[in-house]
Formats: C-alpha cells, sequence, structure tokens
C-alpha cells in the first residue's frame, strides 16, 4: 500500500504557495489545498499545482444533503484531484452519494476519506453542544465504520487512533494522520502529536505535515527528514 507525507500547503495565495513549491526544483512532493487556498484561488490553483506533477489531496471537507455533496464531488473528480474528504456526520446515505459523484464513467476515483470528529471538537463540547452522549473514542470509531460502510477508502484521524482504526476497519482502510512533529521541533498548537517514525509505527498510511516543513528554515531538508522517518 502507498505510504507518504502529504505537504499541508496552507498558505492564503497562488504567489505563496507556487514559490514554496518552486523550492522543490524536480521532487515533486504530495500536496494538501485547505479551505483557504481553495477559497482564495478557486479551482485553478489545483489545475496549476497538478500541472506541475504533483499528487493533490483537497481538503475540503463537504458536508450537505446527498444529492448537493454527489454534485458537487462529481465537480471535485473532474479537476483530477488524488484524494478528498468530507465529514462522516453527514451520514451513510451522504457518503454513498459522494462516492457515487466521484466516481468517474472509467470507473476511476480520487481516494475518499471522512473526518470523523474534528480533533478541536473535545468530550465536552460534543456531549454539550452535540447532544452526542457516548464517549468521543466509540463515536470516532462508530464514524469511522460508518465510512467504511459506505465503501469509503479511510478516515483522518489522530496517528494515535491509527492503530484503532485499522483494528476496526481493517488493515487496507487508510489512516491520515495530522498532529505530526519532530522529536526536536515546536508543538504549536497540536494539542496530540508523534514523530514521523512513530506515526510509522503505529501504521499511519499517510502523514499530513504543515508548519514542520512550510515553517522551516530549510523547508526541502525538512521534508526530506520527514520522509526518511516515515518511511523509513
Ligand atoms: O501545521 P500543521 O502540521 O499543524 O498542519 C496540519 C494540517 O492538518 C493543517 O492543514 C490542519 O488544518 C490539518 N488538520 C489537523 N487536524 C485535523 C484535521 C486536519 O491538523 N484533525
Amino acid at each position: 500500500m502507498a505510504k507518504d507525507v502529504i505537504i499541508a500547503c496552507d498558505f492564503n495565495s497562488k504567489e505563496k504557495v507556487l514559490s514554496f513549491l518552486d523550492l522543490f526544483k524536480g521532487k515533486k512532493p504530495f500536496i494538501k489545498i485547505g479551505m483557504e487556498l481553495f477559497y482564495a484561488e478557486g479551482p485553478e490553483i489545483v489545475k496549476e499545482i497538478k500541472k506541475r506533477g504533483h499528487k493533490i489531496f483537497l481538503d475540503l471537507k463537504l458536508h450537505d444533503i446527498p444529492n448537493t455533496v454527489k454534485k458537487s464531488m462529481a465537480v471535485l473528480s473532474r479537476l483530477d484531484v488524488d484524494m478528498t474528504n468530507l465529514h462522516a456526520g453527514g451520514t451513510i446515505n451522504m457518503m454513498k452519494a459522494a462516492i457515487e459523484g466521484l466516481t468517474r464513467e472509467d470507473g476511476t476515483r480520487p481516494l475518499l476519506i471522512a473526518v470523523t470528529q474534528l480533533t478541536s471538537t473535545d468530550q465536552e463540547s460534543m456531549t454539550n453542544d452535540l447532544l452526542i452522549n457516548e464517549p468521543i473514542d466509540k463515536v470516532v470509531m462508530h464514524y469511522a465504520k460508518n465510512s467504511a460502510i459506505a465503501g469509503l477508502d479511510g478516515v483522518v484521524c489522530s496517528p494515535l487512533e491509527a492503530g484503532k482504526v485499522h483494528e476496526v476497519c481493517g488493515e487496507n482502510f487508510l489512516t491520515v494522520t495530522p498532529g505530526v512533529r519532530f522529536s526536536d521541533g515546536e508543538v504549536g498548537d497540536q494539542k496530540r502529536v508523534m514523530t514521523p517514525s512513530e506515526a510509522r509505527k503505529i501504521g499511519s498510511d499517510y502523514i499530513v505535515v504543515g508548519r514542520p516543513i512550510t515553517g522551516a528554515e530549510d523547508p526541502v531538508k525538512a521534508y526530506e527528514r520527514c520522509v526518511k522517518e516515515f518511511l523509513g
């Protein structure tokens, strides 16, 4: 199974992201484009980065009625991204509709990954704001199972949850994990972090790394270190 390091390109303009990618010369890292860059620059930025030969994880976290998600996924699929995502909270029906929309005429489609509960949601806010009266770990695993039932390829989760997700949903169900930091690096606002080599040991399939690479003095060196520690 493909394992890779995905760089979270959390920039707010085309100029910034392209000059960051220029640093990599011939190398073509897997790139995550999130809402900030997509809303600033639109689909053109996806096409431009794709044209440069990068794989793209388009992180827009769709959540709407099944019909709207299906039609929107069809549009994203035509952008030829390699991976995209949605909120599992939209229900199994919404996730099934997403897969239908994403699937191209030739039967291929980008990988589809679910967000279970956001890592910014804790037990207290889930219980009080969302009125979900179950332990958060149970809810995360339940949503992961729902994603597998709907036919999705995996979930975004903390590296700490990756092992359990594989136990519950199978070894081939992908775990895409942010919250990765170098052992000698700054943690910033991430609460529960792991190093790239710990993430590998626990079974993460893809790690999503932003500031430890984008904010490094030498981003290419930081990326290469990350790949070396994660892929071994
Ligand atoms: O800079 P950093 O390495 O913390 O970036 C992590 C990336 O992963 C960011 O784009 C962030 O939005 C995303 N992410 C996350 N936690 C989640 C889901 C996505 O940090 N639960």
